[in-house]
């Protein structure tokens, strides 16, 4: 089980689009994917590259609180993001709206699908904008945080408040980082590793600036074969094989079970002598 956080800064660098299309690029192995829209300023998948073909039930409200059956409450709420039927989207509205400052998020309880029988599960979670001083509990019911911006230099600047959030979420003895950056369009005009070095953040990656492929995406645009064999999907899904070994590098986490466990993690003070990579 992996649970990944998608996040961004202001000005709409393509949080959205970079998780779906790292869930249509993530190699199921038998498994399933499940991406979540939990952005608290509105959901976007469902009418975006769904054009509101999500059907009766869709959403994530009984998943949110579903006591028993988590599973079922999944595949009864969830709506397939492609042929396969193994990638699934809980779309919004509001699917899960933030909980009270240092609880645990509600999307962190999909964790528990991996004891459900049905083989591995990969969660992806579009959280929107991460706020400055953003609750630590978001980021750290994730096994990884993906801080998604472009290259330009207003990117950057807006980029910093939620890069500052997550080195100091960072745990202190981990063996790789949890917060990594992704640069959607590099050298738009800066190099991603500047930016990365800038923000003092670790490097994931970065995706292709492609509007066609993008507005597939975004915005429901049609597609044909030609989609799969495009730039931005060509590098997404080299961002999966960096996200995939990450994980695997990282101590196994168990989802925090109580606001005390996330006491120690606020956000809020800057240190930089917390700044992780170079
Ligand atoms: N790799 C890309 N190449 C070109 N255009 C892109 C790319 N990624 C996203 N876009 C475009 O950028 C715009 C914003 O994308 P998206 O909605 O994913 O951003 P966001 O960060 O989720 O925004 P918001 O904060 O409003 O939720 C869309 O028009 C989308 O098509
Ligand atoms: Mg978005």
């Amino acid at each position: 089980m992996t649970v990944i956080a998608v996040c961004s800064a202001k000005g709409a660098p393509g949080a959205t689009t970079t998780a779906l299309a790292l869930a249509l690029a993530w190699p199921l192995n038998g498994g399933s994917v499940l991406l979540v829209d939990a952005d608290p300023a509105g959901a976007d998948l469902a009418s975006g590259y769904l054009q509101g073909a999500t059907g009766p039930g869709a959403g994530a409200g009984a998943v949110a609180t579903a006591r028993s059956d988590l599973l079922d409450a999944v595949h009864g709420s969830a709506v397939a993001l492609d042929a396969t039927g193994s990638r699934l989207l809980l779309a919004g509205p509001a699917p899960f709206p933030p909980t009270r400052p240092g609880a645990a998020p509600a999307w962190s309880r999909l964790r528990d699908l991996d004891s459900t029988g049905e083989g591995s599960w990969s969660v992806l979670v579009d959280l929107g904008r991460l706020p400055a001083g953003a609750d630590a509990s978001l980021l750290a019911a994730a096994d990884l945080v993906v801080l998604v911006t472009g290259s330009s230099l207003r990117a950057v600047a807006a980029a910093r408040p939620a890069a500052k959030a997550m080195r100091t979420a960072e745990p202190a003895h981990s063996s790789s980082p949890r917060g990594w950056l992704l640069v959607v369009g590099e050298r738009r005009p800066y190099p991603a590793d500047e930016v990365a070095s800038s923000l003092g953040l670790p490097l994931l990656g970065s995706l292709a600036w492609d509007p066609r492929a993008a507005a597939v995406l975004s915005d429901g645009a049609p597609a044909g074969r030609w989609f799969a064999r495009t730039a931005l999907m060509r590098s997404a899904t080299a961002v999966t094989a960096r996200l995939r070994d990450s994980a695997e590098r990282r101590t196994p986490l168990s989802a925090p079970t109580s606001d005390e466990s996330l006491l120690h993690t606020s956000v809020t003070a800057p240190d930089a002598a917390t700044v992780v990579g170079s």
